[in-house]
């Protein structure tokens, strides 16, 4: 039995869209359950929920050989995984976003995110100097209240940061979902593999026409 990790969250939707399209269904609905763990109608893939920034260990680790999971979670944790397949959904920015017009208050920039790794290497590339302020969540609030000067976090419509008086000052990287597989599992369940690779190519190509 193949085990795909999903993200839970605004990824699970697309993705068992995607799945089902590919012709994995399940009996229970799974976005609705609490459940964590979820067989296949025809018991041949098994599916478990994981918070998107863990799915990339889980499918290192090859606890799930199979995983589903942005781009942003997978430069942040670097993670040794085989990354086939661009999915196309899920697409959003990687960006730097302050106050409008604001400067920074002293030499170090404050930056708050949940994107230590991504922040450090952007602002050391650049020879600036940064302290990470590192949050799990509602981000955006952080210059608004004076705990950050800026943040490094997802830009999908950009509506949070309008809403909040903030703006994207540069732009890190792009990001959208990705199948993530497990190298060793990529040779000893080979032909389990490669077919689920190949369907959701079929289903992938055929979304974006
Ligand atoms: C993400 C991201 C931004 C927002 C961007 O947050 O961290 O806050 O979505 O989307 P937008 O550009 O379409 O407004 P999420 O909803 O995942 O919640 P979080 O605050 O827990 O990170």
């Amino acid at each position: 039995m193949l085990v795909i990790a999903l993200c839970k969250g605004r990824f699970l939707e697309p993705s068992l869209d995607l799945l089902a399209r590919a012709g994995i269904r399940f009996s229970e609905d799974v976005a609705s359950s609490r459940k964590l763990i979820f067989d296949s109608a025809d018991k041949t893939r098994r599916v478990v929920l994981v918070k998107p920034a863990d799915v990339p260990t889980y499918v290192e680790y090859g606890a799930a050989d199979i995983g589903i999971a942005g781009r942003d979670v997978l430069l942040e944790t670097r993670a040794d995984v085989l990354q086939p397949l661009d999915l196309n959904f899920g697409q959003c920015k990687i960006a730097v976003a302050g106050a409008a017009g604001s400067r920074p208050d002293g030499p170090t920039i404050r930056v708050a995110t949940k994107y230590p790794r991504i922040t450090m290497d952007h602002y050391n590339a650049r020879g600036i100097p940064v302290e990470i302020i590192p949050l799990s969540g509602s981000i955006e609030l952080a210059p608004l209240i004076g705990l950050a000067d800026r943040i490094v976090d997802l830009v999908e419509t950009g509506r949070t940061l309008k809403e909040n008086g903030l703006e994207v000052m540069e732009i890190i990287a792009e990001s959208s979902a990705r199948l993530l597989i497990n190298r060793a599992g990529y040779q000893t369940k080979r032909e389990e593999v490669r077919e689920l690779i190949q369907a959701l190519e079929k289903v992938v190509v055929y979304a974006s026409r």
